[in-house]
C-alpha cells in the first residue's frame, strides 16, 4: 500500500474542517432564526462553538466601544473586561480589522492572558461595511490550534450571526 503523503493527509484534514464549518452553519442559521438581539444571539453562537469545536477554552466576544473592546457574552473562565484598540491579539484584530491566528500566544509581543491554559488565539473581526462592530476570540490550549480552515470557517459564522441582527 502507498504511503500518504503529508500535503494529502493536510489535504483531508482541512476538508474534514470545512465540512465541519458547514454543518455549524447550517445549525447557527436555524439557533439565530427569529431573534434579533445582538447579545441574545452572541450568546447562542459562543455556546454552539465552544461546545462543537474541539480543544477550545475561551470562546466569546468583545464588542467596540468607543476605542475599546468591552467583554461580550461568552464560554470559559472569566476574561478581562476592557482592551486597548491595538492591544492584545483582540486589540490587533480590532485595529487590523482582519482575521489574526496566533499559532503561540507566548510569542505575541502584547498577548492577554486571561487564562493560563490558553496557548494559541484566533480573533475574527465583525464589521458592518466599514464599521467595527466587535471580534469574535478564540483560545486553545493546543499550540497552533487554528488555520486558514478556521479562519474561512469562523468568517462565515460570523457574517450569519451579523446578518441575523441587520434589519
Ligand atoms: N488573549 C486576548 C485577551 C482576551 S482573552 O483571551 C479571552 C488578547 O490578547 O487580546
Amino acid at each position: 500500500m502507498e504511503a500518504l503523503s503529508l500535503s494529502s493527509v493536510v489535504k483531508v484534514l482541512m476538508t474534514l474542517k470545512s465540512e465541519l464549518y458547514d454543518r455549524l452553519a447550517a445549525q447557527l442559521s436555524s439557533l439565530l432564526a427569529g431573534e434579533r438581539d445582538l447579545i441574545a444571539n452572541a450568546a447562542n453562537f459562543s455556546s454552539l462553538i465552544f461546545h462543537a469545536l474541539p480543544d477550545l477554552n475561551w470562546a466569546g466576544f468583545y464588542f467596540a466601544k468607543d476605542d475599546e473592546l468591552v467583554l461580550g457574552p461568552f464560554q470559559g473562565q472569566p476574561a478581562c473586561v476592557r482592551i486597548r484598540i491595538g492591544q492584545g491579539v483582540c486589540g490587533a484584530g480590532a485595529a487590523k480589522c482582519e482575521t489574526v491566528i496566533v499559532p503561540n500566544v507566548h510569542e505575541f509581543p502584547g498577548h492577554i492572558a486571561c487564562d493560563s491554559a490558553s496557548n494559541s488565539e484566533i480573533v475574527v473581526p465583525m464589521m458592518k461595511g466599514s464599521k467595527l462592530i466587535g471580534v469574535l476570540d478564540l483560545d486553545s490550549p493546543k499550540t497552533a490550534r487554528f488555520d486558514a480552515a478556521d479562519a474561512a470557517g469562523l468568517e462565515q459564522l460570523v457574517s450569519i450571526l451579523l446578518s441575523s441582527v441587520s434589519a
